[in-house]
């Protein structure tokens, strides 16, 4: 037996849990009838299920039955779905048709922002990525990974359930040139206080003057206001600043969770830097993962090209934006019938999946070990998760553990 000096991996110490994903496999080893999971990001219909959207599902099938042979596809992925992505992020703006958009598919949106936090430090090494305070637990150590220094701005003031926009402003001001304001481009994950379309325009004017690259994580369009809407920070932006990255995900708007479908655009100056963009795009996701999944991305090529199914993906995401509005207004009028002591009513103006439920970390542990209702530690919950036969018993459970 070699000596223990010779053991790699001894070194390593146990790490806890994703914070999010850790809660969904905690709320599947639950066996209770009534638990409820507000956890992790996925959409759930009125009977508490993740379907597979009906667009995509006769886009499947049209695939599998035209499909001949597994070969590779490329590094940058299905050229199809890059175009299609690049008309539904900025539509038929002048960046693309000046050849100024290089766009590459990814594995998810994660994978886009993994190959996005390469780029960006191959291109500038000791740029500093700005992230909102709070932001999405993963972008911190996916971008660290990246080998990116990262930076913390005001966001969310959790008193007054909204944006602090004077701090952020504040803090933006002081933002080198030549660093990166990552922001969310709608459903802000986690808190779901989006920025409106005035204080996009500050920002865009902010990043103008003082040579800042935006990175905007575009995770939810179509869950906010609309598919069109939705894209209005990063079409602002795009207008106004020479340098834009943007990283798409198709896991929420199509449901396409676990087939990894993502896409990362950035804007540069010109045509010719563009293209070298574009070659260092490819060079960065051959390293790291080769070449991205195709069965997904062709779905989201064929939905987005073909008339029909992209009328009835639109519809279909409607209905989802629309029930999720809709919980929200049912649950916050609920908890008040239910008699909570407090007011929760900012959460019909927040957007998207989440909102915070500004309860102790005591209080989400109590819910979940007592009540099996589960939520993300910092009391993130995912409206998606309540229907009509658990909300009554959300609200009561929440309203309990308020009150004792
Ligand atoms: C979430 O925030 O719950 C989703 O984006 C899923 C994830 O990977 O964290």
């Amino acid at each position: 037996m070699p000596g223990k000096e010779s053991s790699v991996f001894e070194s390593l110490e146990q790490v806890p849990p994703d914070a999010i994903i850790g809660i969904m496999a905690l709320f599947r080893a639950d066996d209770s009838e009534n638990k409820v999971d507000l956890s992790v990001g996925v959409y759930q219909d009125d009977s508490g299920k993740t379907p597979v959207l009906e667009c995509v599902r006769r886009a499947e099938r049209e695939i599998l039955e035209a499909q001949s042979t597994k070969t590779y596809v490329g590094i940058t992925g299905n050229a199809g779905f890059n175009a299609g992505m690049q008309e539904l992020i900025f539509g038929d703006h002048a960046v693309v048709k000046d050849q100024r958009v290089a766009t590459v598919q990814t594995p998810g949106g994660s994978g886009g922002l993994c190959v996005a936090g390469h780029l960006l430090h191959r291109a500038r090494a000791n740029a500093r990525v700005h992230l909102s305070d709070p932001s999405w637990p993963n972008h911190s150590p996916l971008l660290k990974l990246a080998g990116l220094h990262l930076e913390e701005y005001p966001y969310y003031d959790y008193r007054e359930h909204g944006i602090d926009f004077e701090a952020m402003v504040h803090a933006v001001e002081r933002i080198h040139a030549g660093d990166v304001l990552l922001l969310h481009g709608c459903c802000h994950n986690p808190c779901g206080a989006d920025l409106s379309k005035e204080q996009w325009h500050v920002l865009a004017e902010l990043c103008l003057r003082r040579r800042i690259v935006p990175f905007i994580d575009l995770a939810y369009q179509g869950l906010s206001e609309g598919i069109v809407e939705d894209a209005y920070g990063v079409r602002l932006m795009a207008e106004h600043v020479p340098e834009l990255v943007v990283v798409a995900s198709c896991s929420k708007n199509f449901g396409l969770y676990r087939e990894r479908v993502g896409a990362v655009s950035i804007v540069a100056e010109d045509a010719a830097t563009r293209d070298a963009v574009l070659s260092n795009l490819a060079r960065v996701a051959r390293g790291l993962y080769s070449m991205p999944p195709d069965h997904g991305a062709a779905i989201v090529d064929r939905v987005l090209h073909d008339e029909k199914l992209r009328a009835l993906w639109e519809d279909e995401v409607e209905a989802i934006r629309a029930r999720i509005n809709g919980l929200r207004t049912l649950f916050v009028g609920k908890l008040a019938k239910r008699g909570s002591p407090r007011d929760f009513s900012f959460i019909e103006h927040e957007r998207g999946m989440f909102s915070f439920l500004g309860i102790s970390k005591a209080q989400v542990i109590r819910l979940r070990e007592e009540f099996h209702v589960y939520m993300v530690e910092s009391s993130r919950i995912n409206l998606a998760g309540i229907n009509a036969s658990n909300v009554d018993y959300v609200a009561d459970s929440i309203v309990a553990v308020l009150e004792s």
